[in-house]
């Protein structure tokens, strides 16, 4: 039976260019694993989008001159080609400026109003009598209560990790001017996490075997030293508005708001593929299964505060009657990816951005080495030089080697077709069969978000059908034997033909190149294109995915003898490690 599997992964925001961070972080391993369970015959819905709103994207607009509308646009369409290009199969990636956003944000906020978690409160915050404003959190540095990291924002400390109130820094100061800020009163609503403390610490306490350890511990310790109510409005102007009398000039604070994109991006979903309920098949049935792919700094908002949420409003709207909004299944998290042995930094111009990689190299490149370095239990490193040995060695030498020789030479000796096999040996058979027995153990690996693991056990098989191939010779076999080596092509094609549907997952675009190689019509995956939306006289751009004529499917090789093979081209190319550096370092 089907199982339904929602694919949520951290929404970038728009105010820089997607980055090796942000592919290590989140994106490549929620699309290898949408792609597995697509593969896999499941229903999948994999969402995202643009945050558009908050503070990053208001320091941006003030900084360059323009409006913040301008900035997230801008990015956003960068980011629809981005990871078009790069592959993230998102069935919809939006953003969250939508009148569809705004108006499911603002019914979870009256709802949780409603139902009682969230209070008024008369606050002190920070703000700069040199501007005539309130600071943002992100607008204030000072130095951690926690640590003593003198950099901290107000938001939260990315030395301990450690989410902040700007009132709590030692030694306040504004970021626009370096002045110091006073402390005002005003008014504002609280999430009464104290109220759902309970509940939380219940939902982290059951059933969560399948979660990193780093996380599970973060949130249970989080959970554990009491919760406090947060303000979730705040005084600026960008963002959606407080949905009330008296309160319109307020907004929502945007990690409120973003996390509620997983939903409100499910409906516009729903809604585009003109099945408007169809989004309560991922979000209502308790048999779905629901993933948060995010960076570690993401936690606290993916596995308290958005669970938080969650449970307060129970469900969007009291017609939805006698179910419960899924909570997170599992939030794997990954660590970071530093580059070249130091830690991400734009200023210091230590990235990869994606665009840049994209303009010189194949994507799928990128997703191998990225793959088998993904930070999934330790921060790892990305490394130019050990990109290219990646590529050389292990890419070209025995997966792409592999794939043209046998094409090549069954294109060149059969008269392009799948040779018809004589008699098997143990050889033969032992070869394709470990390599059928090896879904069932690598799906486990895939479906529990042990990427790497997964990919290494690919790589393995795949050095076993080199071997086997070295072993058998069809080259010598031709000479003498015939049937032997029409038997050793037909058994080396069928095992290229499995890998294909083994790496898939990693590599898309080399694994549909193969697919047409061997004589397939149709593509394994869907097709992935941006479409514009017209709401409410704006339009709205947003990648989509279609998966209607998809044909690839998590099973073994059923090559046909005789089928025609298409002319052989190179999966991938051998890169000069000297080109690398000149051209993007
Ligand atoms: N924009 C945030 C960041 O880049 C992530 C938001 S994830 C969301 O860190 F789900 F909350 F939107
Ligand atoms: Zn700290």
């Amino acid at each position: 039976m089907s199982e339904k599997i929602l694919v949520c992964v951290a929404w970038p925001y728009a105010n820089g260019d997607l980055h090796v961070g942000h592919l290590a972080g989140a994106y490549l391993p929620a699309d290898i694993f949408a792609r597995y369970h697509r593969l896999a015959g499941n229903d999948v819905l994999m969402v995202s989008g643009s945050d558009s709103h908050g503070t990053p994207i208001t320091i941006y607009a003030d900084r360059e001159g323009i409006t913040p509308r301008e900035v997230f646009e801008y990015y956003h369409d960068r980011f629809l080609e981005t990871q078009q290009r790069i592959g993230i199969s998102y069935d919809l990636f939006t953003h969250t400026d939508t009148e569809n956003h705004y108006r499911v944000a603002q019914d979870i906020f009256l709802r949780l109003l409603e139902r009682g978690y969230m209070y008024r409160h008369v606050q002190r915050q920070l703000y700069s009598e040199k501007e005539g404003r309130f600071l943002p959190d992100r607008y204030v540095e000072g130095t951690c209560p926690h640590c003593g990291y003198t950099e901290a924002r107000g938001d939260q400390c990315d030395n301990c990790g450690v989410l902040l109130d700007a009132l709590e820094l030692i030694d306040p100061r504004s970021k626009i001017d370096g002045s110091t800020p006073v402390v005002r009163e005003t008014e504002h609503f609280f999430l009464d996490l104290g109220a759902l403390q309970d509940k939380l610490a219940a939902y982290l306490a059951e059933g969560k075997d399948h979660w990193r350890p780093n996380v599970l511990n973060f949130a249970r310790n989080y959970v554990a030293a009491g919760l406090h109510g947060r303000p979730i409005t705040r005084d600026i102007e960008w963002g959606i508005p407080v949905p009330l009398e008296g309160f319109r000039d307020k907004r929502l604070y945007v990690w409120f708001e973003a996390v509620i994109g997983y939903l409100s991006a499910s409906i516009e979903w729903a809604h585009n593929v003109g099945r408007p309920e169809a989004w309560k098949e991922w979000w209502y049935d308790p048999a779905a299964r629901t993933y948060y792919f995010i960076g570690k700094d993401n936690i606290p908002f993916h596995a308290v505060i958005w669970p938080a949420e969650l449970i307060g409003v129970e469900r969007l709207y009291e017609e939805d009657t006698s179910r419960r909004l899924n909570l997170p299944y599992d939030v794997p998290a990954n660590e970071f990816m530093n580059i070249e042995g130091q830690q991400f930094s734009k200023s210091r111009g230590l990235a990869v951005w994606l665009p840049d990689y994209l303009d010189h190299f194949a994507p799928d490149p990128l997703r191998y080495y990225v793959a088998s370095v993904m930070p999934e239990t330790r921060d790892t490193d990305f490394g130019w030089a050990e990109f290219v040995r990646r590529n050389n060695d292990e890419l070209v030498a025995a997966w792409g080697n592999l794939c043209h020789r046998v094409l090549t030479f069954a294109y060149r000796h059969f008269e392009g077709r799948v040779p018809v096999p004589g008699l098997m040996d143990r050889a033969d058979v032992g070869l394709l069969a470990r390599i059928d027995v090896a879904f069932g153990p690598i799906g486990r690996l895939l479906s529990t978000c042990k990427f790497r693991a997964a990919l290494n056990e690919v790589m393995a098989l795949t050095r076993e059908v080199n071997k086997y191939l070295d072993e058998k010779g069809p080259w010598f076999q031709i000479k003498e034997d015939r049937a032997a080596a029409r038997t050793t092509v037909y058994v080396a094609l069928r095992a290229i033909d499995s890998l294909k549907v083994l790496f898939a997952p990693f590599l898309p675009f080399s694994s549909e190149a193969l697919h047409r190689h061997l004589g397939y019509e149709g593509a394994i995956f869907g097709r992935q294109y941006v479409a514009t939306f017209e709401e409410e006289g704006r339009s709205h751009k947003a990648l989509r995915y279609d998966g209607s004529d998809a044909t690839g499917r998590w099973a073994p090789s059923e090559l046909p003898a005789g089928q025609r093979l298409q002319r052989p081209r190179p999966l991938f190319q051998k890169l000069d490690p000297a080109a690398v550096e000149e051209g993007l370092l």
